[in-house]
């Protein structure tokens, strides 16, 4: 029973050992280690692992569902009945309009709900690690010695950036913005609207300049083609470069006129949670909307709970199920 928690104890730790040295080497200009950042600078969409090498990943949906990582993994260890029981709770609630079914509409806002959930998780556990003095908020001294590991400012170079890939500079104008009570430090709220500021559009403004700095070489407010590619470029091979310009051409540069203008750029450096939700949400009517009537009986969720909530005792012992066939 025990070494059940010695793995992810030590996933843990090497995660904290990882933080700790981007944060010694902030002379780093590159972002390619970053956690929340995807090779080409964007940030990464909550379901980005949904589908990764090893085929479909139900992690995803689990959280798209529980709104939280750590009752997703509570899920996994319960007994089916319990799985079952705490599912039809859920479904009550998610059911708006009491009719017993759960269509795409009230899915989608369950979801969505998830996303905002998760969202605070995330900003909890960082504060944890953020808040040395344990009074509830984040002050600015206690951000730049977590982020960049130094007690001042002038200790960091103007071209250093954090783990977060930014200068100094912008984030504090950052920090500033997500002050919203004006106060110095941040609460809870504030400090997730600060670290997760792709999910909330007062603070698009910041990633899209700061997409700029990184990569807007001749400073005209624009990124074509090459900036886009940057230095990626010269480690890739042919079929990289023929398979990005395609992305370029047809995903990013949505007025084709070769260049991202800023409201480009924001499409692409920020995840669309709307689309995301939607995508999700056809997902899991496609798995387990049995009599194809468009909408999910609680029969049909509970049948394929797995999909939604964890795989429960059979597949902790290791068996395969796959719904999506
Ligand atoms: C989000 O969290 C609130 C408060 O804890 C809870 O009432 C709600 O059911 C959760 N929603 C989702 C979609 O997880
Ligand atoms: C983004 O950059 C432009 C041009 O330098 C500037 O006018 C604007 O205030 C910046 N926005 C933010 C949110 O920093």
């Amino acid at each position: 029973m025990k070494s059940r928690y010695i793995l992810p104890f030590l996933l843990l730790l090497s995660h904290n050992v990882l933080l700790h040295c981007a944060s010694a080497a902030v002379h780093s200009h590159s972002v390619d280690n970053n956690l929340e950042r995807e090779s080409d600078g964007s940030y990464r969409s909550r379901d980005y692992d949904h589908y990764n090498d090893a085929g479909h990943n139900s992690e995803f949906d689990h959280e798209a569902i529980l709104g939280s990582v750590k009752e997703a993994e509570e899920y996994d260890k319960l007994s089916p009945e319990e799985s079952e029981r705490r599912l039809s709770l859920l479904l009550e609630k998610m059911d708006l309009n009491g009719d017993q079914y759960i269509d795409r509409k009230e899915l989608k806002l369950w979801i969505l709900n998830s996303f905002i959930n998760l969202s605070r998780e995330e900003a909890e556990e960082r504060m944890s690690e953020v808040d040395d003095n344990r009074d509830g908020t984040v002050s600015w001294p206690e951000y730049l010695q977590d982020a960049f590991g130094v007690d001042a400012e002038e200790e960091i170079g103007p071209e250093d950036t954090g783990d977060s890939g930014m200068l100094l500079q912008e984030e504090k104008e950052m920090f500033k913005a997500a002050d919203i009570n004006g106060d110095g430090s941040l609460d809870l709220f504030e400090f997730e609207v600060f670290t997760n500021p792709e999910e909330h559009a007062p603070m698009h403004p910041y990633l899209v300049n700061q997409t700029l700095r990184e990569k807007d070489r001749n400073n005209d407010g624009k990124i074509d083609f090459d900036e886009y590619v940057g230095d990626r470029g010269s480690h890739e091979d042919k079929a990289w470069m023929i398979s990005e310009r395609d992305k370029f051409d047809h995903e990013l540069d949505l007025d084709g006129d070769g260049s991202l203008d800023l409201m480009e750029i924001e499409k692409w450096v920020i995840p669309d949670n709307d689309e995301i939700a939607e995508e999700e949400v056809e997902h899991l009517v496609a798995t387990a909307d049995e009599d194809r009537d468009g909408a999910l009986s609680f029969a049909e969720v509970l049948r394929h709970r797995h999909v939604f909530v964890g795989s429960d005792q059979r597949h902790a012992l290791g068996e395969h199920f796959d719904d999506e066939l």
